[in-house]
């Protein structure tokens, strides 16, 4: 028996020498330590020794296991790196390695992120409105006759159900003000649709942030300075801003909301279309029918709002000519304005 195990681990070497894949390793493997192996049918021959005899030979039949274990897994290894290298003789691993170009931030969302930042300095919270709507929160609540040009296919997307995709960011005012008694100052940053073809100053999908501030004894010049402070810090100390009268079916009075040209500084050039001002949005005190439908009581509180458009900061801030470069994300363009947050 011990010569038939000296012969055995002889051949056994020599067959695992041979082997050039993984899988002669597998098969050489299960022939000489599988379970019909030579090695495995000794081990069940024991029992015809002497008992004596038993121990030392056991032992011998251990370490040649351990000895034809020891001899596959070299053996597996050295297949392993001569394949590796096989694969990979054509790599250069000095060469530098691919370009990876960093992302960075829309100049809407790094606009807007400023917008929250300036309002959340001066006191305001975030409110998040729908983009998807109804006509109450859209128009009638914000005292929008029915006869009234912006309810119109031309200009709103109506979607199903009567639900529409809202005109605007006053549908929040409507909605904080449904949930929340006053004091109230809030600003609400978010897309607005209307059915308007792109051009540079115009696009379908757009952005506003709406500012609502309610509560005792609030009047116009809280709102002018409140616009003021905003002016300031977003576009610099020398930014003056004024108010114009307007209407808008929510607001009495009404109001639109200019600042000096941030590129002329007020003296009148290309930007500013020669008048020395840029318009900024709309504005004006809450008008008491608005309260009254939303159970606010109108002999007690008092509230300004206003709507900011965002593209328009933006273009001013990154001195982008057309509206539609901000929704095209053409990478070559985008790229340019690439920022932190
Ligand atoms: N929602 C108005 C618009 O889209 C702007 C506005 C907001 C006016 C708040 C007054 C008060 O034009």
């Amino acid at each position: 028996m011990q010569n038939q195990l000296a012969t055995m681990l002889e051949e056994a070497g020599r067959e695992i020498e041979a082997c050039a894949t993984a899988n002669d390793i597998l098969n050489t493997k299960a022939k000489y330590l599988g379970k019909k192996s030579l090695l495995n049918g000794l081990y069940g021959r024991m029992k015809d020794l002497e008992p004596s005899e038993r121990p030392a030979f056991g032992n011998l039949l251990n370490e040649a296991r351990q000895q034809l274990e020891t001899l596959l897994n070299a053996k597996s290894s050295a297949i392993k790196a001569q394949s590796w290298k096989k694969e990979n003789t054509d790599m250069d691993f000095s060469m530098p390695g691919m370009p990876s170009s960093r992302g960075g931030y829309h100049p809407l969302s790094i606009v807007r992120r400023q917008i929250d930042e300036v309002f959340i300095s001066l006191g305001f919270e975030i409110a998040e409105g729908l983009d998807i709507e109804d006509e109450f929160h859209n128009f009638d609540a914000l005292n929008t006759p029915a006869d009234h040009p912006s309810r119109n296919l031309a200009d709103t997307f109506y979607v199903e159900g009567g639900r529409l995709l809202r005109t605007q960011t006053s549908t929040v005012q409507i909605r904080v003000m449904e949930s929340y008694q006053p004091p109230i100052r809030i600003i609400s940053p978010g897309r607005c649709y209307r059915n308007d073809k792109p051009d540079p100053s115009h696009s379908p999908v757009f952005h506003q942030v709406e500012a609502l501030v309610v509560d005792k004894g609030i009047s116009m010049s809280d709102l002018t300075d409140t616009l003021q402070n905003f002016a300031s810090i977003m576009f610099g100390a020398r930014v003056r801003s004024r108010i114009r009268p307007h209407f808008f079916p929510f607001t009495e009075p009404s109001a639109e909301m200019d600042i000096s040209c941030v590129a002329c500084s007020g003296a009148g050039c290309r930007v500013c279309k020669g008048s020395g001002w840029l318009e900024m949005g709309g504005a004006g005190m809450v008008d008491p029918n608005v309260f009254d439908i939303l159970g606010i009581d109108s002999e007690i509180y008092t509230g300004f709002a206003f709507g900011l458009g965002i593209e328009r900061i933006a273009m001013l801030k990154y001195n982008i000519p057309d509206m539609r470069i901000l929704f095209e994300n053409d990478l070559r363009m985008l790229n340019q304005f690439r920022g932190e947050l």
